[in-house]
């Protein structure tokens, strides 16, 4: 995918000069958006609170955008890469391949040192280890700036962390501790949005009585003698706070997807899959036999199209109708901060009578109202989301995934999903850190604690986002969204930046390509209500400050609303018929 390959109906002619911007409209139209990302935006309910902008993400009053599918504006920006970036970023990588074909081509004539990365003699006859462009790209890019991933953590994944400190001596290739732990790095990399990621409090407390009186491990399945009570109260809690008949819990997010999709669909049936989903959906969805087709990242046109040629064509061949399509998508997008346009695709499902798996991994917890996902954030109705799953690796800081829907469904999986029948339930702990969680954010614990840190992470997200945009940052995403992804393109920019924040004392995640298309390399902030406006302030001075040694600040502010041009049909991807 190149440049240009997210983020709405953008596939049109004029692509390298046109930012990228999805905005449902208020009454105030498109003004309304632009003053917003100029720093003067300021809801009906205005006013500061605690030095925070009141953003009315909460608060907004019932009004319908959109033809009334929409009742809030809906506020998604992704600013076209500049010409001039995007051609010194090929260069940076044209640069970067050609001294990496050289040395390749050097240690051949044994003139190069380095030979961590060639066959040794005896694994020449097996197939090559080292010759194809992954491991091509592995050795002569991603080793150079390789101390920016896997730094050992050594404390809770709260709002600061104790990094421990490495050093190389073989040019990234192996790591020592130097002794030294770098004490208190501000963390703005993990999921932790609500901050309930902590060794104190609430949730630790009754986790650890918890432990006392359970134990940790449960050693058998759900379905054998792993069946706890507290499995059941977390499932009964789970469909409570879902609005749903009733869930299922399971000990790992990813199993959650990648075993409940095959149990659900199969040869036969049709999945369609936002370009973009999660490496678990897609697993799961190849496990299942069903066929795939991909439409473009959070495009309504794009799905349309898929929906209304499975409804006429049928199955390739016979021209049978499909036995079932469903339809797959995240909440929240991890990678670019987007939020799903749901009312429209509900309103999809419905007209083409297809099902929708909705994952909300990165929603759940840290959208709407009542933290309560991206359904709760439009105001939608549970039910009319087939099968919500979720994962409590995020906003609950524990671990597993659920899945929600009607009782029949749920029976169902309880009965045929892999991960019920095989795997080993959760361990009681872990579930009794979400239960205690998950009551706190709906208000059963008797405080307000949760409330306040879901009002707290929609106002720490719209005060980080602005900032960043007026900075003249080109920040990817849905101005809701806690996942907040800041444009480096540059190869070398990758390193410097990750560096740069650490000496500062602040923890950042890089992200390049494989995960990104290959210009498209950033940095993804993730805002917890955990951070405290002085942290946020503090590390927006900072990453001003790296931004501007390093020459990030590449935005041109033009934000302009596409939702009226053309689709491109010819673009949509197909697998597998
Ligand atoms: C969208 C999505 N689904 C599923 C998962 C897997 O969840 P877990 O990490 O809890 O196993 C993730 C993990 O980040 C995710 O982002």
């Amino acid at each position: 995918m190149g440049a240009a390959g997210r983020g709405g109906a953008d596939r049109s002619g004029d692509r390298t000069v046109m930012p990228r911007c999805n905005t449902v409209e208020g009454p105030g139209g498109h003004n309304t958006y632009k003053a917003a990302m100029n720093g003067t935006y300021k809801s009906e309910h205005g006013g500061l609170k605690n030095g925070f902008v009141r953003s009315g993400a909460l608060f907004e009053e019932e009004k319908f955008y959109n033809g009334g599918l929409y009742k809030r504006p809906f506020h998604e920006a992704f600013e076209e890469t500049p010409m001039l970036v995007a051609v010194l970023t090929y260069m940076g990588y044209g640069i970067l391949t050609l001294f990496g074909y050289m040395r390749d081509f050097m240690r051949d004539w044994k003139i190069e040192k380095c030979h961590n990365a060639t066959e040794r003699e005896e694994q020449k006859d097996f197939v090559p280890l080292y010759q194809d462009f992954e491991n091509f790209y592995t050795r002569n890019l991603y080793m150079r700036i390789r101390d920016n991933w896997n730094r050992p953590v050594c404390s809770v994944p709260g709002e600061r962390v104790d990094i421990m400190e490495r050093f190389t001596d073989d040019y990234n290739w192996t790591f020592k501790f130097s002794g030294r732990v770098i004490k208190g790095v501000m963390n703005m990399g993990s999921y932790n949005y609500l901050g309930f990621a902590q060794n104190h409090g609430v949730c630790a407390d009754s986790s650890s009585s918890v432990l006392h009186e359970y134990g940790a491990g449960v050693c058998s399945t759900r379905q054998e003698m792993g069946n706890l009570d507290k499995h059941e109260e977390l499932e009964r809690l789970v469909a409570r706070f879902l609005g749903v008949e009733a869930a299922l819990a399971y000990g790992m997010g990813f199993a959650t997807n990648s075993m409940n999709i095959p149990a659900l669909v199969g040869k036969g049936c049709l999945i369609l899959s936002d370009e973009l989903n999660h490496a678990s959906l897609v697993l799961g969805a190849r496990l299942s036999g069903a066929t795939i087709r991909i439409f473009k990242h959070n495009n309504m046109q794009s799905l349309e199209k898929l929906l209304r040629d499975a409804i006429v064509q049928g199955q390739p061949r016979t021209h049978r109708p499909w036995k079932k399509i469903l339809i797959v998508v995240e909440g929240i997008y991890s990678m670019e901060g987007s939020i799903v346009r749901l009312p429209e695709v509900i309103a999809l499902k419905k007209k083409y009578r297809a099902y929708l798996y909705l994952d909300e991994a990165h929603s759940i917890g840290a959208l709407g109202p009542n933290g309560r996902g991206v359904v709760d954030y439009f105001g939608l109705d549970p039910r009319d989301v087939d099968i919500m799953m979720g994962t409590f690796t995020k906003s609950f800081g524990g671990a597993g995934g659920y899945i929600g829907g009607s009782k029949v469904l749920i029976d169902y999986l309880r009965k045929n999903s892999h991960s019920t029948a095989y795997a080993t339930s959760m361990s009681p702990p872990v579930a009794e850190q979400i239960i205690t969680a998950m009551k706190c954010i709906m208000g059963e614990d008797g405080s307000t604690l949760g409330r306040q840190r879901v009002e707290q992470l929609a106002e720490n997200t719209r005060y980080f986002r602005r900032r960043l945009t007026e900075m003249g940052f080109i920040i990817y995403g849905n101005s809701d969204s806690p996942v907040v992804p800041l444009m480096l393109y540059m190869p070398a920019k990758i390193g410097a930046f990750g560096r740069e924040m650490l000496k500062r004392n602040i923890g950042v995640v890089v992200v390049g390509f494989p995960a990104t298309p290959i210009i498209e390399s950033r940095a993804r902030f993730c805002v917890s209500a955990a951070h405290t406006k002085e942290m946020l302030d503090l590390a927006l001075t900072k990453i001003s400050e790296v931004g501007d040694l390093l020459q990030l600040k590449y935005s041109r502010h033009h934000f302009v609303p596409l939702l009226d041009r053309p689709f491109d049909e010819t673009t949509y991807e197909e697998t597998e018929d």
